[in-house]
């Protein structure tokens, strides 16, 4: 059941890609109440949404899907691709980050994420430019082979808590040729994050790519298998905490300046130790007038080599 309601989920995201795309050229509107949708909340509509889809796909040009404001009530369905894709997300974060009062009180607004994805599997998300979320831009949750890749994502950097793209309880994700612009972590992972590949990704501002957010909740599992590659950084801070087992990360061909002075921040907890840690060709640069540029460490096994600037704590 969890499985079939995700899936209605992403149909339903699947919707607002299409529905948002290209919208500035001559777009091509797929109406789902000319394709028999009824919007009563108990009529079935995969086959209307279906058949709106499979028109929009094949159309050959800029196409949307459009659904007016009703209650569809959806079985699952799969809206196959490939098509016409792309698109890009408004959050419209402006209206709502005043309302973030999370630093203030605990029992806070939660305000939504602009995409999520819930236990998807076998996938490949490219080409899709998300901008001014109201929290996270993306949500990875328990997902399995995925892709994400041609993502471009921006908000200011000083909005609050607008994560490019967080990932939990997921495994065997790769990310590459993308740019994230943000207020909070570029990527961050959190419990349950396995063989995750970073690769090609520039992020600036924002805080980096991040391992982080473990250790609230009981029986968390643990963070393996994590490589970042080739990836640049302008004006960013990087940093790892836990209390559950964190062990082999890579960080390869890393550049870029960093805001703060410890531009390599791995701090692991004393009863969990980070393991397996590698640290190959990183050349990150500080301008402040506090500098040089430096990293810290606790409680960090592993190895470095290659260029290391700032000089390795490891
Ligand atoms: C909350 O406070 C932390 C540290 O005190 C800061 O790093 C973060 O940016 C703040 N977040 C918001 C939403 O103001
Ligand atoms: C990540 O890269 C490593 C090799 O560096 C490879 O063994 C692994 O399968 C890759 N994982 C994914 C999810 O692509
Ligand atoms: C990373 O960059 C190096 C040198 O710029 C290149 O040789 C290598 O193929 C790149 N690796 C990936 C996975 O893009």
């Amino acid at each position: 059941m969890g499985s079939s309601l995700a899936f209605q989920r992403i149909c339903i995201l699947m919707l607002l890609l299409v529905w948002i795309t290209k919208v500035r050229g001559q777009t091509k509107f797929f109406n789902v109440m000319k394709y028999g949708a009824v919007p009563d909340g108990k009529t079935d509509n995969s086959k209307a949404f279906l058949n709106a889809w499979n028109e929009a796909c094949e159309w050959n040009g800029a196409s949307s899907i459009l659904v007016p404001t009703g209650i569809f009530k959806m079985e699952p369905v799969l809206f196959k691709g490939p098509c016409n894709g792309g698109g890009s997300f408004d959050g419209q974060g402006p209206s709502a980050w005043p309302f973030n009062n999370c630093n203030k009180t605990s029992n806070c607004n939660h305000l939504p994420v602009s995409i999520r994805f819930d236990f998807i599997t076998n996938s490949w998300v490219h080409h899709i430019t998300s901008m001014d979320s109201k929290n996270f831009h993306m949500h990875l949750l328990g997902c399995k082979n995925m892709k994400l890749s041609n993502i471009r994502i921006s908000t200011p950097g000083d909005s609050p808590n607008t994560d490019g793209i967080h990932i939990g309880r997921s495994s065997d994700i790769q990310i590459f040729d993308s740019t994230i612009a943000t207020g909070d972590d570029c990527i961050s992972m959190s419990h349950g994050s396995k063989n995750i590949n970073i690769t090609k990704v520039h992020c600036g501002p924002g805080h980096g790519i991040s391992i982080g957010s473990l250790g609230k909740l009981p029986n968390e599992e643990p963070v393996l298998g994590i490589t970042t590659r080739n990836c640049t950084f302008s004006g960013t801070s990087n940093g790892a905490a836990s209390r559950v087992q964190i062990s082999d990360v890579k960080f390869i061909n890393i550049r870029g300046t960093s805001s703060s002075k410890v531009a390599v921040n791995l701090q692991c907890s004393s009863s969990v130790p980070c393991e397996k840690i590698e640290l190959m060709d990183i050349n990150l640069a500080y301008k402040g007038s506090d500098g040089p540029v430096d990293s810290s460490c606790s409680h960090v096994s592993g190895v470095s080599y290659s260029k290391q600037m700032p000089p390795s704590c490891i």
